[in-house]
């Protein structure tokens, strides 16, 4: 029954900082067997958006329901036990720790160690490379792997959904392949991923379904080819940093 509703539900989202109003009326939906991507420019309430839906902010008006339960006013603590896990777009790690001892923390909540050992086990077959390093300090990983050992820290928690914020900020364009071939491997292993990008266009060619975001409201939505193809969306948010103000 569960698996026909999205897994993620925002309803008319009103939020924002202080007194300061940074979303308006926002809607978006994930479902389970989706990639969904957040495009949008410089300051257009992104990362806000995935702040509320971690309860970092509360809404001052609409919903925010996920796999059917009302999150509105959950402590911020409890959604990593329904199964949800932000990946933040900086700061991420942390870089004198191991990446062993990073993974550790990730999974801090478990609270079974042979649970979390076969936890370890699992996020280190999937990306050997985080294997073989496990005892260098992150510091020593580069930007790429240093997003890929985030990713293994949110999936130390054994999320439904994950949120990712900005995963290729400030790559080469090599490595930001890289990155998003690894949210790909994830989403096969039966993740959920909403994820926010500026690389709309590489963002969008891995998402199914994708949001334009513009001073905090929803401009653009649909398919991700859709949104690829689409003549206004192309002009304003996959290439300039120009906004929907501009759009005649
Ligand atoms: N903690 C905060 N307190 C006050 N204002 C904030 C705070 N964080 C963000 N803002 C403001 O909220 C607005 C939206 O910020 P947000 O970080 O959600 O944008 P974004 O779309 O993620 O942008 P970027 O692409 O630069 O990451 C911006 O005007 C920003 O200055
Ligand atoms: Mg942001």
């Amino acid at each position: 029954m569960e698996s026909r509703h999205p897994i993620l539900l925002l309803k008319d989202l009103t939020t924002g900082y202080g007194k300061i109003q940074i979303l308006r009326d926002v809607h978006l939906t994930v479902s389970r067997a989706e990639i969904v991507c957040i495009i949008g420019p410089n300051g257009a309430g992104k990362s806000t958006v995935l702040k509320a839906v971690y309860g970092l902010l509360h809404p001052w008006s609409g919903s925010i329901y996920f796999k059917g339960e009302d999150l509105s006013f959950l402590p911020v603590t409890k959604h990593v036990t329904r199964g949800m896990v932000l990946v933040h777009q900086d700061n991420n790690v942390f870089p004198n720790l191991t990446i062993h001892e990073n993974l550790e923390i990730g999974g801090y909540l478990i609270p079974n160690t042979a649970r979390l050992k076969s936890r370890l086990e699992k996020v280190f077959e999937q990306f050997p490379s985080l294997y073989n390093k496990r005892k260098h300090p992150a510091r020593s990983l580069s930007g790429g792997e240093r997003q890929l050992l985030a990713i293994g820290m949110a999936l130390m928690t054994e999320p439904d959904l994950i949120l990712l914020d900005e995963p290729s900020m400030g790559l080469a364009p090599q490595m930001m392949a890289q990155v998003f071939s690894w949210v790909k491997r994830i989403h096969k292993d039966g993740k959920a991923i909403l994820m926010v990008e500026q690389n709309a266009k590489q963002a969008l060619e891995i998402a199914h379904r994708g949001y334009v975001l513009d001073l905090g409201k929803n401009r653009f939505e649909g398919e991700a080819q859709f949104l690829l193809d689409d003549p206004k969306v192309k002009k304003l948010y996959l290439g300039g940093r120009d906004t929907y103000e501009n759009l005649s």
